[in-house]
């Protein structure tokens, strides 16, 4: 009894963040959640074998962020965040209508990025909005309603990047070939003046200085993930019900489908700090 009392209070408290991505990307949005709210224990999962999800369909996308979902829960995450524009995109609403309908899971909860986004972004100017995303993101065209719902006379020019993902996923992002690729693609976003540019993948700060350059001073780049940790901290406190269920600790585990070493290698180049241990999985 003694022992099945352990076991249940365990599980009662291992109720941990966690961030899902195809890959690297989400770090960019867990290393600000981290900075901001760093007493909570955190895991991340990066489905680096499979990405980038930015060329599959939206069905295809579904169905990976649903393997990506059921495993978290099964780890003891209460809180996912889906830490990426693309699978937001697609299949936020559904993985919320699928796992989060029971009246048994109401503690559990799986949030976006791209609404504290676009509300950030509508408040913040009266320009020109630029978004840049994967070639999922751009076609769903989430951006464009989402800051229309806000303001109908938003006006927005946005530009698919698809070969930018594959570049970072592959840590090809600081060679001058890739710099080339970003300018040519932020080349026709420049001509529009934006007053701002939303980098709508998670994977775009990653070469955030050449992004910054190449945009010159006149346009605002936007940090994702320091409008994702600001809007996380004033969720968890309009909301204690969950709050107090997550578990405190300066705990972060990292999981991948990918290489474990490269994994770690890539995530400290980034300037982790506390990636003690990466751990290969499959889901
Ligand atoms: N990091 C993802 C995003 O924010 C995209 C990655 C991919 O294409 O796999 O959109």
């Amino acid at each position: 009894l003694c022992q099945q009392q352990n076991f249940t209070a365990y599980f009662q408290t291992n109720q941990m963040i966690a961030f899902f991505d195809s890959g690297y990307g989400g770090y960019t949005i867990m290393a600000e959640v981290e900075k901001l709210l760093p007493d909570y224990e955190y895991l991340y999962l990066g489905d680096n074998f499979r990405a980038p999800y930015g060329n599959h369909s939206p069905d295809r996308i579904k169905d990976l962020s649903e393997s990506a979902v059921e495993y978290l829960f099964a780890q003891g995450a209460t809180l996912i965040i889906i830490a990426c524009n693309t699978i937001c995109a697609s299949s936020l609403r559904h993985l919320q209508e699928k796992y989060l309908r029971e009246p048994n899971v109401k503690n559990r909860k799986i949030l976006g990025i791209i609404t504290p986004t676009v509300e950030y972004a509508a408040q913040k100017v009266r320009g020109k909005i630029a978004v840049i995303g994967t070639r999922a993101t751009i076609e769903s065209q989430v951006y464009d309603i989402e800051l229309t719902k806000i303001d109908p006379k938003v006006s927005l020019v946005s530009k698919a990047c698809p070969l930018l993902v594959p570049l970072i996923e592959e840590n090809w992002h600081k060679k001058p070939e890739a710099k080339m690729i970003l300018k040519k693609y932020l080349h026709s976003v420049k001509t529009h003046n934006p007053e701002i540019l939303i980098p709508a993948c998670t994977h775009y700060p990653f070469m955030d200085k050449d992004i910054r350059r190449f945009m010159g001073k006149k346009t605002i780049v936007l940090n994702q993930g320091e409008i994702v940790a600001n809007s996380l901290k004033n969720y968890l406190q309009r909301h204690p019900e969950i709050e107090s269920n997550l578990k405190k600790s300066s705990i972060r585990n990292f999981q991948t489908t990918g290489d474990a070493e490269k994994f770690s290698e890539m995530l400290r180049n980034a300037g982790a700090k506390h990636i003690l241990q990466v751990e290969k999985v499959v889901f």
